[in-house]
C-alpha cells in the first residue's frame, strides 16, 4: 500500500509517496481504507525535526476513511462503519497531563497518510451523519486541541472574553467555532486583513492586525487568551489579559523562546497554562458537542494525494484558513 513518507532529502523535498509493508492486525484493532485526511501545523514540524534522513519518517496523524476490517476482540466499530481516527493513543480518561505511554502516530509508526491504516478501536470514533468525510478527515487533531485548550484548560463559558491570536491557523478556527457556540465574546488577530475578514464571517466579534494596537482596538481586556502562535504575539497577548486572566498556550509556531516580565506576572496574577491535543474521552465530547452546534471544520483547499508538495507548500507558507485537506480515495 502507498504512504506518504519523508526520506533522504530534508524539508518539502524529502516527501514522496512509497509502497510500505501493510501492517499486521491485532485482536483490538480495525484496517481502515483511508479516504480523506487533514494537515496539521504539527507535520511541519516533525519535517524540520526529522535529521537522520536514512530513516523512514512516516507523515500524518488525522484521517477518515472505512472500516474494512476488525479483530476478533472488536465489538465497538463493525466492518463498513464510516470512523475517524484520535491521533493520539493510550490516553483515554481525561487528566491532567497525558500518561507516559501517550504517543502521537507518525514518526516510526505509520501515520495517517496513507491508502490504509491498522488502528487500535479504542481511539476511533463513528463519523457523525452531519460532517463529510472530507470535514472528517481534517477534524480530530485540531478539534480536539481547541476543545482542551478552550473548556478543560481556559475553563471557557458563556459571556467570557477571550482571544485568538493568528486566526488563520486549522486550530484557530476550531476555537474560534467552538468559543462561539460555547456563547462566549471572540477577539481574533492574524496578519492578514482578508483572514480577519473571514473570522467575521465565522462569527469573531473584534478583529485586530498583529501589528496594530490590540488594547486599543479591543476597548477592554479579556478572559482568556489561547495562544499559538508563539514568540511573535506571546507578549501582546498578555498584555490584553485582565488582571487575574487565564493565558493557554498550546503552541509556538514562530518560536519557542520568549521573555517577559515576572513583576508584571505576578502583580497581575496571571495563570499559564500548558495544553496538548486531549484524551479519547475528550474527543468523544468534542465530537458531541460539535454536532449539537452542528460545527465544522472549516475547509481551506482540498488535493489529490499525489499533489501533496502543493499542499506542504499552502502549509509552509501559511496561506490557508483553516484545513489543508488531501484526498487519498474515494
Ligand atoms: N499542543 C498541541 O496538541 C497542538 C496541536 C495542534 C497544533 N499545535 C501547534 O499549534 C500551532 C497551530 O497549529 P495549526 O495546525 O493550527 O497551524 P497552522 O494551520 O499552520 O496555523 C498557524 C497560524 O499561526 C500564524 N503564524 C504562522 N506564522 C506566523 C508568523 N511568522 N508570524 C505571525 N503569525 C504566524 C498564522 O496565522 P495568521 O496567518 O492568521 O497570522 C497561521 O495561520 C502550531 O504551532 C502547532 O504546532 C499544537
Amino acid at each position: 500500500m502507498k504512504a506518504l513518507v519523508h526520506e533522504q532529502k530534508s524539508g518539502i523535498d524529502g516527501l514522496q509517496i512509497k509502497d510500505v509493508q501493510s501492517q499486521k492486525m491485532k485482536e483490538h484493532e480495525v484496517k481502515i481504507s483511508i479516504k480523506y485526511v487533514g494537515l496539521n501545523h504539527r507535520d511541519l514540524i516533525n519535517i524540520e525535526g526529522h535529521k537522520d534522513l536514512s530513516k523512514t519518517l512516516y507523515m500524518g496523524e488525522d484521517a477518515a476513511g472505512i472500516v474494512i476490517e476488525t479483530g476478533s476482540g472488536v465489538t465497538s466499530i463493525k466492518i463498513g462503519d464510516k470512523v475517524m481516527i484520535n491521533g493520539g493513543l493510550n490516553w483515554n480518561k481525561n487528566s491532567a497531563a497525558p500518561p507516559e505511554q501517550f504517543e502521537v502516530i507518525g514518526n516510526t509508526r505509520i501515520g495517517s497518510f496513507a491508502e490504509e491504516i491498522v488502528y487500535p478501536a479504542e481511539s476511533v470514533v463513528n463519523v457523525p451523519s452531519y460532517l463529510t468525510m472530507e470535514e472528517a478527515g481534517a477534524f480530530s487533531l485540531g478539534g480536539l486541541t481547541a476543545y482542551r485548550a478552550l473548556f478543560t484548560q481556559g475553563q471557557v463559558n458563556k459571556g467570557m472574553k477571550i482571544l485568538i491570536p493568528g486566526i488563520g491557523g486549522g486550530v484557530a478556527n476550531f476555537l474560534l467555532s467552538f468559543a462561539k457556540a460555547a456563547g462566549a465574546f471572540v477577539y481574533v488577530t492574524s496578519r492578514s486583513e482578508d483572514k480577519l475578514n473571514k473570522a467575521k464571517l465565522s462569527g469573531a466579534d473584534k478583529t485586530a492586525l498583529n501589528d496594530e494596537d490590540w488594547n486599543d482596538i479591543f476597548g477592554e481586556k479579556v478572559d482568556v487568551v489561547i495562544e499559538s502562535v508563539g514568540a511573535a504575539t506571546f507578549n501582546k497577548s498578555l498584555a490584553t489579559l485582565k488582571p487575574g486572566g487565564t493565558m493557554v498556550l498550546f503552541g509556538s509556531s514562530t518560536g519557542n523562546l520568549v521573555e517577559f516580565n515576572l513583576r508584571n506576572f505576578f502583580v497581575q496574577q496571571y495563570t499559564l497554562k500548558g495544553s496538548m491535543m486531549g484524551s479519547q474521552e475528550e474527543l468523544v465530547d468534542m465530537i458531541a458537542f460539535s454536532e449539537k452546534h452542528l460545527i465544522k471544520p472549516l475547509i481551506d483547499t482540498v488535493y489529490p494525494f499525489e499533489d501533496y508538495k502543493k499542499a506542504f507548500e499552502r502549509l509552509t507558507e501559511a496561506k490557508q484558513t483553516g484545513k489543508i485537506v488531501l484526498k487519498i480515495a474515494d
